[in-house]
């Protein structure tokens, strides 16, 4: 039998593999943490009695061994396990206020999952998986455009330092040990499972309130930067596909096409047939309806001390050789199923 380990579970990733995973027969084990119980577990409500939930913590090592130890104890027979990597600290303003707790979270788990792996028997590490969840935000201040495999990395957070901390672990692992251990470095990916506080479903809880009277703008940061968002249904199944290869190696994923914010706001207003047109510069720019009431504000507290400006990704490896596609191959798509 075929059995998977998720960190993250409860996330927008987490839940959209776990019903890929269940769909295909898997066994999946998720670790969640105390705390989801009580406030992240809606993601995965709907199948939660399908799942094998443990609690844990990826920044204990302890608590990973023992994860890993039980599931191997439990499934002798296993044809082939998958770990994916999934739990981060993932809001790279919030890495700027916490540098330190990112660094925890995002950096050692796979050291501690990867070092467990190789002191395994040959026969039991040779049929282990490991998926990381690399970023492109490692891009950082972008050094070629598009961004592909071979792109230099230039981070500029301390949650893409943290990653690129992920990135390197598991090469070296790779290459030092002949462990099964891929890098997915996923552009920006979306859903109508996104946390709140993240860019576009900032902008469409926003747009929802407007129409419900319950706000009159939505206040925002930078509106200049360009991000190439996907949806994360189609990333999931990407990282799935990494894992299904004969050779362990990274791979993009992303729709190659960018917006600005600014762009995505105009394309989810419309979406509720409201234009918006623009008015001022920097912390003075306001979006203004077709009534000219101010619907987007700037708010510098939204800057980051360090901005990534530019980011769009090649995924042509991905598509020849995994086969790798969009079922969503549009932003507007995207922006619909977000407003479900
Ligand atoms: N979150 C947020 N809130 N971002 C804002 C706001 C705001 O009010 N106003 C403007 N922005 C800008 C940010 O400055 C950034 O340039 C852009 O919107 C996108 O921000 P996020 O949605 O927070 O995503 P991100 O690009 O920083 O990071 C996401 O994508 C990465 C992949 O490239 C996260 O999902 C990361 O975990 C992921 O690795």
């Amino acid at each position: 039998m075929n059995i998977a380990l998720i960190t993250g579970i409860t996330g927008q990733d987490g839940s959209y593999l776990s019903e890929f995973l269940l769909n295909r027969s898997y066994i999946v084990y998720g670790i969640v943490r105390r705390t989801s119980e009580l406030y992240c577990s809606k993601n995965i409500k709907h199948i939660e009695d399908k799942l094998n939930l443990i609690y844990g913590d990826i920044t204990d090592c302890n608590s990973i061994v023992n994860i890993l130890s039980e599931i191997l104890q439990n499934n002798k027979d296993f044809k082939v396990l998958e770990i994916y990597n999934l739990a981060a600290q993932s809001h790279v303003a919030i890495s700027f206020d916490m540098p330190a707790f990112t660094t925890q979270i995002d950096a050692m788990a796979p050291v501690y999952i990867l070092e467990y792996i190789k002191k395994l028997p040959l026969d039991i590490k040779n049929k282990i998986k490991f998926y990381q969840a690399g970023t492109s935000e490692l891009y950082g201040k972008v050094l070629e455009i598009p961004q592909k495999e071979t792109t230099p990395f230039n981070p500029v957070s301390p949650y893409a330092a943290a990653k690129h901390y992920a990135y390197t672990i598991v090469k070296i692992y790779r290459d030092a040990y002949n462990l099964f251990c891929v890098n997915g470095i996923l552009f920006n990916h979306e859903s109508p499972r996104r946390g709140k506080n993240f860019v576009t479903m900032k902008i469409i809880n926003g747009i929802k309130d407007i129409i419900d009277n319950k706000s009159d703008c939505i206040k925002l940061g930078n509106l200049d930067s360009k991000r190439d968002w996907g949806h994360a249904k189609d990333y999931v199944y990407g990282m799935w596909l990494m894992l299904q290869e004969e050779k362990p190696e990274d791979y993009v994923l992303a729709t190659g096409t960018t917006y600005t914010i600014r762009e995505f706001i105009e394309k989810a207003f419309s979406y509720k047939n409201i234009n918006i047109r623009w008015e001022g510069k920097g912390e003075k720019e306001v979006g203004l309806d077709d009534n000219d009431v101010i619907r987007i504000k700037v708010d510098k507290k939204y800057y980051r001390p360090n901005e990534v400006d530019l980011l769009i990704g090649d995924p042509t490896k991905a598509i020849t050789k995994l086969k790798w596609h969009l079922e969503y191959k549009t932003i507007e798509e995207l922006i619909e199923d977000m407003f479900t």
